[in-house]
C-alpha cells in the first residue's frame, strides 16, 4: 500500500485541517544534510541528508531522535551481535546511527517503501556505510521476502511508524510476522501521539504482544512531548 499521506495533498499539512484530536506533523523543510553526535555519544556524527521529495520519512522525526539516542545509550553491547532490522526507516536515522556507533557483525537492515529507497541508500553511502548497512523494500502488511525471513532479524526497530491510522492494521501484520519468525526478537518502538486513534496502536498491540514501558533517563522530557518507547516482545 503507497503511502503518500505526507505529501502536499495531505489534509495534515493543511493549517485549515487542524482539530483538536490533532496536533501538526514537522513542517515541510527545504532539502539539507544535518550532522548528529547525540551529546557526544558518538565519536564521529551521523550525516543524514533530509529531503521530503520522496515522502514524510524524508526528515528528520522526534520519534526517531528519541530511539537513537536510546539504543546508543543502553544498547551498544547487545546491538554489536544482533541481526538488526529497522521498519518505516525513512532516511535511516535510527538505524545509520546504530550502524555508526556500535561495530556490528552482521549486517543491518533499513527497510521503508520503494519511494525511500534512493534516499536510505543515499545516506548509507554518505556515511561510508556500504556493505555494512542495507537499504530494502518492506511494504508493510506484505508477506517477508526470502531475504528477511531467512536472515531472521532479532532487534526490530521502529520509530514514528504510528501517524496513519489506515496503516495500523499493516503495520501489526508485520511485526506479528517478524515475531513469528524470531521468539526472542525485541522490537524497540518509539512514537509521538499526534491524534487519538495512535493509542489504539498501543491498544492492539498489548493484546498480541508483551509491551514493556522502557527506562530512559530523558523519558521526562520526551514524555511531555507525548512521546512514548516500549519494547515488544512474544507473550509469554
Ligand atoms: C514518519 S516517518 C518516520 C521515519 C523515521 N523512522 C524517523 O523516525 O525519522 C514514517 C515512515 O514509515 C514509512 N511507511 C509508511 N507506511 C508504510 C508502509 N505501509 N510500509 C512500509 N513503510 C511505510 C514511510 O515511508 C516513512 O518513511
Amino acid at each position: 500500500m503507497a503511502d503518500n499521506r505526507c505529501r502536499s495533498s495531505s489534509p495534515e499539512f493543511d493549517p485549515l485541517a487542524f482539530d483538536e484530536g490533532l496536533t501538526p506533523l514537522p513542517e515541510y523543510k527545504t532539502a539539507r544534510t544535518t550532522a548528529l553526535d547525540f551529546s557526544g555519544l558518538l565519536d564521529k556524527p551521523v550525516k543524514l541528508h533530509e529531503d521530503l521529495k520522496s515522502g514524510c520519512g524524508g526528515q528528520l522525526w522526534p520519534a526517531g531522535m528519541v530511539l537513537a539516542k536510546h539504543m546508543l545509550r543502553y544498547h551498544r553491547d547487545e546491538l554489536q551481535r544482533a541481526r538488526i532490522l529497522e521498519l518505516g526507516a525513512g532516511g535511516g536515522i535510527v538505524g545509520l546511527t546504530v550502524a555508526k556507533g556500535c561495530s556490528l557483525s552482521s549486517p543491518l537492515y533499513l527497510t521503508d517503501q520503494l519511494e525511500m529507497e534512493e534516499l536510505m541508500q543515499h545516506n548509507i553511502t554518505l556515511n561510508g556505510l556500504d556493505g555494512q548497512v542495507k537499504a530494502k523494500i518492506l511494504n508493510w502488511g506484505e508477506p517477508l521476502s526470502p531475504e528477511i525471513a531467512e536472515y531472521k532479524p532479532n532487534i526490530i526497530l521502529a520509530a514514528d511508524c504510528v501517524y496513519f491510522e489506515p496503516a495500523f492494521p499493516l503495520l501489526m501484520k508485520t511485526l506479528q510476522d517478524l515475531i513469528e519468525l524470531c521468539p526472542s526478537v525485541v522490537v524497540y518502538f518509539c512514537f509521538k501521539k499526534r491524534r487519538r486513534a495512535d493509542m489504539q496502536f498501543l491498544k492492539a498491540a498489548k493484546k498480541a504482544f508483551q509491551v514493556t514501558e522502557v527506562e530512559d533517563e530523558d523519558r521526562p522530557v520526551f514524555s511531555r512531548e507525548g512521546l512514548f518507547l516500549y519494547t515488544f516482545s512474544r507473550k509469554q
